[in-house]
């Protein structure tokens, strides 16, 4: 099963290299708006070929919307949006069916499915599945927008170099709308300079680097989530790994919180000049119980290297059982947490709107 969400479903399909990939959106009352000025802006962020920090693949994805949209907006019917892929080089997998290229899908893919895995492009399981999560993605954003909801992410490290963190407590809304125009999103934009010489470095070498995303949801209400297996930090969670390349989340201190003592941890409230109940720090990341506590969600996902390097890496030979080496040809992004930035903000977006409608009539969320 490859479906999201409680209240509104988003199903994504297709393989890199079929004749399109798309996503069928399910629980979309009739009259919500489809913005495709809007969708085709964070297409944009998302697509490749944007800089040399990039793949050289040209991808434009534009979107099309085959059913259930009329004069842009939904007619309750289920939305189904397509993309048609055409620069697809399959040639380039020919040499790799029977040896599975290291850190992807492919070994377990081909014990799983046999010859009926399609490996080009990587098949169901690449990075190019995020486009329609982007289409869902931004939907929700535009929602969530209207109803003064913010969202942003920013590329917080690649390998060793790191941007300013989001400030835990402050919503920072102008930095979040200027950071959501960026295709290569960071803070301090001296650090991009950095993180781009480190990225076209490691690629010079025949590599590729890993990253951090840093992601902040600002003006949702207290309250909005369920208990244990229903919680904000769940359901954010399983979008978010199903991002290709993800390999770890945390929320608020994350994993740095639990060297702290209760004392330094514990957010204590107050009552701001508004008479706003607001938290003096934000440890949690504006999670408690599952549920918001009405301060900035804040988490970070861990992205690893591009698996695709130019290098010669060992391997085994599946026909001949011995190992073996290999050399990935192709065009591949040397750091995936660059583009994987906007898919962050567009999934995040996708399953906080899932939350919303758990318990509001999602026809008020429209209003
Ligand atoms: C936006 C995006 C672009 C990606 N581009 C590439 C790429 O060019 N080359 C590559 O090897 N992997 C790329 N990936 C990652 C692979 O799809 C992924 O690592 C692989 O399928 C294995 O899945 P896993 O890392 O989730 O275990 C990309 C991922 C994302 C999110």
């Amino acid at each position: 099963m490859n479906t999201f969400g409680e209240n509104i479903k988003l199903t994504v399909f297709g393989q890199s290299h079929a004749a399109c990939i798309g996503a069928v959106i399910d629980g979309l009352p009739a009259g919500t708006p489809i913005d495709m000025e809007y969708i085709d802006n964070i297409m944009k962020l998302r697509a490749p070929g944007q800089s040399r920090l990039a793949t050289k693949r040209k991808e434009p994805d534009k979107v099309e919307f085959i059913s259930g949209v009329v004069d842009r907006k939904t007619v309750g019917a289920s939305v189904c949006a397509v993309i048609y892929n055409s620069d697809t080089h399959s040639s380039d997998y020919s040499n790799l069916l029977n040896k599975p290229r290291p850190s992807h899908a492919d070994y377990p893919a081909m014990i799983r499915y046999g010859k009926n895995y399609d490996l080009r492009g990587g098949g169901q399981f690449s990075g190019r599945l995020t486009a329609p999560l982007c289409i869902a993605g931004a939907i929700a954003l535009y929602l969530l927008e209207k109803k003064g909801i913010f969202i942003a992410s920013h590329v917080l490290s690649v390998g060793k170099i790191s941007d300013v963190p989001f400030s835990p407590t402050d919503d920072e809304c102008e930095l979040l709308k200027n950071l959501s125009q960026m295709s290569f999103a960071v803070i301090d934009s001296e650090v991009k300079e950095k993180m781009s010489e480190e990225i076209l470095e490691a690629s010079k070498r025949l590599d590729s680097v890993g990253g951090v995303i840093e992601c902040k949801v600002i003006g949702l209400p207290a309250g909005v989530g369920e208990p244990m297996f229903g919680g904000m930090e769940n359901a954010i969670s399983k979008i978010i790994f199903g991002i290709p390349a993800v390999k770890g989340i945390e929320f608020g201190a994350g994993f740095e919180g639990s060297k702290m003592y209760g004392s330094q941890y514990n957010d204590s409230y107050y009552y701001d000049n508004d008479g706003k109940i607001r938290t003096y720090t934000n440890n949690t990341g504006g999670i408690c119980g599952g549920m918001t506590t009405g301060m900035p969600l804040i988490f970070r996902a861990a992205v690893k290297p591009t698996p695709s390097i130019a290098s010669v890496q060992k391997t085994v030979d599946l026909s001949k059982n011995e190992n073996t080496e290999i050399q990935i040809n192709g065009r591949h992004d040397p750091c995936i947490a660059v583009r994987a930035c906007t898919v962050v903000r567009a999934a995040a977006a996708f399953a906080v709107l899932d939350m919303l409608c758990a318990q509001n009539d999602i026809n008020n969320i429209l209003k």
